[in-house]
């Protein structure tokens, strides 16, 4: 048997999407779901036998709950996992017994209603995975993991009808029987999955290798990418033609941005728009740029390769009319900075964080509500480390001292290696304790996690 590697793989077959969680309710703006967390025997890649997985509802990755701003979610959590685990809700702004963060696991056969608001203003896509004390990179890793879509009531690209794509990356590595494979805890790999964080060698999207996209001449399609991968940056671009980049993890700029590759760190999300350009029957691929997130001692030897994560198909069906994009998206406000309660800086070294490991029993920082904080978080080590912040969303004042040359609102930055970031973030209502995090989840599980504890 053999594993397939992105680049060996031909197209094998057209895009499919998860599927959606069923509401049950029929109450207007309710949304009520069952998401069972359960072993599962899968077949993971084509060719593959089936070889045991975790699986949300039975799935890799999980359905997609797809709601709207002011919709009020219940989601049942079932776990028939044989492990504790939790569902986060990552980049969502809500009470922290609904963050399903490691200070709340649920025990193996035990039921928990994660119940939440979604707010006005949070548009946008996001994601769902497991964020359990230490074992987050292993339940990620057995296919635990889906998306969350967040609509508006006036969105400028829905106003535009056109067809919409959700892609969620992951990527996973396999023995020679094709089960999922980790490495002994006493071996070089495990250290090195340690440094680097996990990554596999083949590379999915929406659970397919190589699927392909169809589109015609002149149509413009709104693609959702969702970075699942436990610790893969990606550097995405489409071979001969440019990105238009309108949304990251919280949703819409405020303009387009024609963009030739856009880095997406493990967690990120962006929101792009791509056109048929090309003459029928035409293909492009959609390619993960070299990106040396790594430190020099164990980078992996053929870091500086180009990968494919799906082809994009001109179709021979007539060219539509053009499809105008809209210059204007919706307004960012600059968070206000005339008025910081607190300037803090925030060290990122390997495997810790202001030189500490995740101590469940400690806060690490207290903010009260109703004050808005300047961090800049620094990355003193030779490899980037990926900055989340939960239960809330910032804007990124400069990189390096660099300002930043656009708004947007992002939970998730991206700090590379020797270099620092200074983000502003207010917070308004919900106390209580919220994790900050590398992203990288063989960093978190390590330790590589503080706890924010807001105050009123
Ligand atoms: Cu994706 Cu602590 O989160
Ligand atoms: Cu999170
Ligand atoms: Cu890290």
């Amino acid at each position: 048997m053999t594993v397939p590697t992105a680049r060996a793989a031909a197209a094998l077959d057209t895009l499919r999407e998860p599927p959606t969680l069923r509401n049950r309710s029929s109450v207007p703006g309710v949304v009520e779901v069952e998401l069972t967390a359960a072993p599962a025997r899968l077949r993971l890649f084509p060719g593959s036998p089936l070889v045991n997985a975790y699986a949300y509802n039975g799935t890799v990755p999980g359905p997609t709950l797809d709601v709207h701003e002011g919709d009020s979610v219940i989601i049942h959590l079932h776990n028939r996992l044989p492990d504790s685990t939790t569902v986060h809700c990552h980049g969502l702004h809500f009470s922290a017994h609904a963050d399903g963060s490691p200070l709340d696991p649920i025990a193996p056969g035990q039921s928990y209603d994660y119940t939440f608001r979604i707010p006005r203003g949070w548009a946008g896509t996001y994601w769902y995975h497991p964020h359990v004390d230490k074992h987050t990179t292993f339940q990620v890793a057995m296919g635990l993991f889906g998306a969350i879509i967040i609509r508006a009531p006036h969105d400028p690209l829905a106003a535009m009808r056109i067809p919409e794509k959700l892609l969620i990356l992951s990527d996973n590595r396999f023995d020679s029987t094709g089960a999922i494979a980790f490495p002994d805890p006493q071996s070089i790999q495990a250290e090195i999955d340690l440094e680097n964080g996990r990554e596999g060698n083949v590379l999915f999207v929406n659970g397919q290798v190589m699927p392909a996209i169809p589109i015609r001449r002149n149509e413009v399609q709104l693609w959702r990418i969702v970075n699942a991968s436990a610790s893969r940056a990606y550097r995405l671009a489409l071979a001969g033609q440019s990105l238009i980049h309108v949304g990251s993890d919280g949703g819409l700029f405020e303009r387009p941005v024609e963009a030739r590759d856009i880095l997406l760190a493990n967690s990120g999300r962006a929101e792009v728009l791509v056109r048929g350009t090309g003459t029928p029957g035409s293909r492009t691929v959609l390619q993960d740029l070299p990106y040396d997130r790594y430190m020099p001692q164990t980078r992996p030897s053929d870091w500086d390769s180009t990968r494919t994560l799906l082809s994009l198909k001109v179709t021979s069906a007539p060219a539509g009319p053009p499809v105008e994009i809209p210059p204007v998206l919706r307004p960012i406000p600059a968070l206000d900075t005339s008025n910081v309660a607190a300037r803090r800086v925030i060290v990122m070294s390997q495997g810790q964080i202001d030189g500490k490991r995740m101590d469940m029993h400690r806060v690490d920082l207290r903010a009260y509500l109703g004050t808005t904080e300047i961090w800049e978080v620094q990355n003193v080590v030779g490899m980037d480390h990926p900055f989340h912040l939960h239960g809330l969303h910032f804007q990124v004042l400069d990189r390096d001292g660099v300002p930043e040359p656009y708004r947007s609102w992002i939970d998730l930055v991206n700090v590379p290696k020797h270099s620092s970031v200074r983000i502003v973030v207010h917070f308004e209502d919900f106390p209580g304790k919220w994790m900050y995090h590398c992203h990288i989840l063989d960093h978190e599980d390590e330790g590589m996690m503080g706890i924010l504890e807001l105050l009123n």
